[in-house]
């Protein structure tokens, strides 16, 4: 008797991206990916809190059409979404940072390079997408200023800068993995060798906290960016605030938008959700800067969540590495194609034509 073969069924939740990413990536890629610092009390927290946050739908003012498009950093894109930046892309597949960058240009998204990426971001910019880079402000002050000319050059449309990792957070998983770079995946936009210390590994030590802490800058300051804003005409994007106080700094040295952010629950453990504190960010900014949230997002009812509680966008994380790894490029596009139906069918259900409209909905229980 022939065995039985079930058409293989396409992913239809971002979580079943994760349970097969998780059975075709190597054990330590995987816990670098999914994993968080210390307890993962944050990492947990980000999906309880998004999951409390009730949208109250209204009726009877259908529209035929849903567009999904809006205004982010004053440009148009197809849905208000952007892909997360997420360093070494290549760990999880092939493809790496130009699959996913393809991805996002296909679906019309902006992508996040960052500065860690394993392709050089020359690359990345030609690859199809709106590319905002990301910087993580390294110690060698010459070091940012050539990357910052490469990022200008190369045609980026905005400067993202990272402003919670003074140092890696403490990632259990990886220490006891004594997780390393593997030879061919490195940090492509630093000069070569700069990154040797992600490939040495020692029992009870993440190579890649390692290397981030010999390189990063971990006194970086308020005047730093107001720096930047001075000398790289750029849109400016903080990304990594909690406090509103630190919402109402960005918006003094000049930024153009700040991302509510707990990097996913991977920096300082048992802080609140980012979906916790965006309604008192949005509260202390006003229309001064837009507002974007991630740390949890895993579908078209977290996007409409954000929408509702006040959010330009969200960015999305960890589920575009699953698609990529489970797919390379075409899995990355077919993730941002499941989202965009995910938020397309939120949209219709809460009675709201557009993302802007989703601004009026009330919501209870605000993380
Ligand atoms: C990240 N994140 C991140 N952020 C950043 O600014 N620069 C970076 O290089 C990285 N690298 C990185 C690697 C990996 C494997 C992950 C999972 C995350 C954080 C990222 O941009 C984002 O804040 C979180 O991933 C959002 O949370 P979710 O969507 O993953 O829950
Ligand atoms: C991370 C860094 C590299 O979260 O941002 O792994």
């Amino acid at each position: 008797m022939p065995e039985r073969v079930r058409a293989e069924t396409p992913p239809v939740s971002f979580d079943d991206y994760a349970g097969r990413a998780r059975a075709v990536l190597a054990p330590d890629v995987w816990d670098y990916v999914a994993g968080g610092s210390a307890a993962e009390v944050t990492l947990a927290a980000n999906r309880t809190a998004l999951d409390r946050v009730a949208v109250l739908p209204r009726v009877l003012r259908a529209s035929h059409t849903v567009d999904l498009g809006t205004r982010l950093l004053g440009r148009p894109y197809a849905m208000p979404v952007g892909v997360a930046p997420m360093a070494y892309q290549r760990l999880v597949h092939p493809d790496g940072e130009l699959g996913l960058a393809a991805a996002a240009g296909a679906a019309g998204v902006p992508y996040l390079a960052s500065t860690l990426s394993s392709t050089p971001i020359e690359q990345v910019a030609g690859a199809g997408a709106e590319v905002w880079f990301q910087l993580y402000w390294l110690r060698e002050r010459a070091l940012v200023r050539d990357l910052l000319d490469r990022v200008v050059a190369a045609g980026c449309r905005a400067l993202v800068v990272t402003v919670d990792v003074p140092v890696l957070g403490r990632r259990p998983r990886d220490l006891r993995n004594a997780f390393q770079l593997p030879p061919d995946v490195v940090a492509a936009n630093l000069p070569q060798g700069r990154d040797a210390l992600a490939h040495s590994g020692a029992p009870g030590v993440s190579a890649i906290a390692a290397h981030t802490d010999a390189s990063f800058e971990s006194a970086l300051r308020w005047t730093d960016l107001a720096w930047l804003r001075e000398h790289v005409d750029l849109p400016l994007v903080v990304k990594g605030v909690l406090d509103p106080r630190d919402a109402i700094e960005a918006v003094r040295v000049g930024a153009d938008a700040v991302v509510v952010s707990n990097h996913g629950g991977r920096q300082l453990d048992g802080v609140p959700a980012s979906v916790t504190m965006l309604p008192e960010v949005l509260a202390a900014v006003g229309d001064r800067c837009q507002v974007l949230l991630d740390s949890g997002i895993r579908g078209g009812t977290d996007v409409l969540r954000a929408l509702a509680l006040g959010a330009a966008g969200v960015l999305v994380g960890r589920p575009m590495l699953w698609a990529l790894a489970v797919g390379g490029q075409q899995g990355a596009r077919d993730a941002l194609v499941l989202l965009a139906a995910e938020l397309r069918d939120a949209l219709t259900l809460a009675g709201c034509a557009d993302p802007a409209a989703a601004a009026d909905l009330r919501t209870l229980g605000a993380g």
